[in-house]
């Protein structure tokens, strides 16, 4: 059962490193992206995709999505599933539709689901369980290899599904024959020991979560993939410690969130892609002005200063930072609730599998 942890969602963190390989295996082949599951789509009769999840599944597509319209230049949308369905999307035959769900059994993604198909449009689902509904009712199905995930606050799934997309949006790059970048696909290989390593750094992450201890609110701030990232930093945060987070993106500090900052505020920045990392640094200088006590999260050869909370991320692609990143984030909520006392598997009001809209 729990192996030894102390909870369910300890366990889960430390599971990474195995169920991201076992995501990948197969899958990657010399320097080619193998999909099977696939074959039989002819993605050049595609002009459009549509990305649809909920909670911390919609996070994980807030990065793929991003990656598969760099890798492809197809147009993407990307939408929370409970929206979508009453939003009356634009799509047609020409669409290609991608549900991701842990359980398979999330009613508005279903729901979602459902309206795509009746639009004409051809659906993917990316899940966890075997048999779910969802990989029932799709047109295809890949799964992640994450194993059964028992804690309410995703960890192990949210990573797999990371993985997961990033294989997709560059198998499709493949298959459309578009530039690729092949260091990238071997990095993925080297992900599950990368994983390890920032595992093995948990005590800094525990004493981040005391900063957090009496505090009401956080804040956390990012540009572009770490944006996606620092949702799920906050909505991990939220539900399982109770303390009221919110994530924005860097940029948008000075348009009103700003006011919020004051003596003794904390701030939780990631700044892992480094063609907008310097922005991010100019928006945490801005926080501190005001008071802010920040913990930052980078990557070597970005310039820090005045930050004396700042774990580096290990040396990899941009794109795979959204995966490594996760962990930090996933501990410091992970700790804040353990410090607080809270009931770490369960928490109040959650249920695991949303299965009424
Ligand atoms: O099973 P699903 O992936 O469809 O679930 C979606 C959300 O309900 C789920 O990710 C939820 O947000 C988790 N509590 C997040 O930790």
């Amino acid at each position: 059962q729990k192996d030894g942890y102390d909870t369910f969602m300890l366990k889960e963190i430390y599971e990474q490193p195995h169920v991201i390989q076992e995501t990948l295996r197969g899958r990657i082949i010399e320097d080619k992206i193998v999909l099977d599951e696939l074959q039989d789509i002819d993605f050049k009769d595609y002009n459009k995709v549509y990305f649809v999840a909920c909670g911390t599944a919609y996070h994980a597509t807030l990065c793929g999505s991003q990656v598969l319209e760099r890798t492809t230049k197809l147009p993407v949308n990307t939408m929370v599933a409970s929206e979508f369905r009453y939003n009356d999307p634009l799509i047609d035959k020409h669409t290609l539709a991608i549900f991701v769900s842990q359980s398979g059994e999330t009613a508005d993604t279903l729901a979602a689901l459902r309206l795509a198909k009746e639009k004409g449009a051809t659906t993917i689902a990316i899940a966890n369980v075997l048999g779910s509904t969802i990989s029932r009712d799709a047109d295809y199905v890949l799964y992640t290899c994450a194993g059964p995930e028992i804690a309410v606050a995703s960890t192990k799934a949210y990573t797999t599904q990371l993985v997961l997309l990033i294989l997709l949006a560059y198998y499709v790059a493949q298959v459309l024959e578009k530039n690729i970048d092949h260091e990238l696909i071997d990095q993925l290989n080297t992900i599950p020991q990368y994983v390890e390593n920032i595992l093995n750094d948990h005590a800094i992450f525990e004493n981040y979560a005391k900063m957090l201890e009496n505090l009401h609110d956080a804040y956390f701030i990012g540009r572009s993939l770490d944006y996606a990232s620092v949702l799920e930093g906050a909505l991990k945060l939220k539900e399982v410690s109770y303390v009221h987070a919110d994530a924005y993106v860097a940029g948008e500090l000075k348009h009103g969130p700003i006011a919020l900052i004051e003596e003794g505020s904390v701030v939780i920045a990631v700044a892992t892609q480094p063609h907008i990392a310097a922005k991010t640094m100019s928006n945490i200088q801005e926080t501190i002005a005001r008071g802010a006590n920040v913990i930052l999260l980078t990557t070597h050869g970005e310039e820090v200063k005045n930050v004396e909370n700042t774990y580096y991320l290990p040396d990899v692609s941009p794109t795979l930072q959204s995966i490594l990143v996760a962990i930090p984030l996933q501990f410091i909520a992970y700790y804040t609730a353990c410090i607080k006392g809270c009931d770490v598997d369960k928490p109040r009001n959650l249920a695991k599998s949303v299965t009424v809209e």
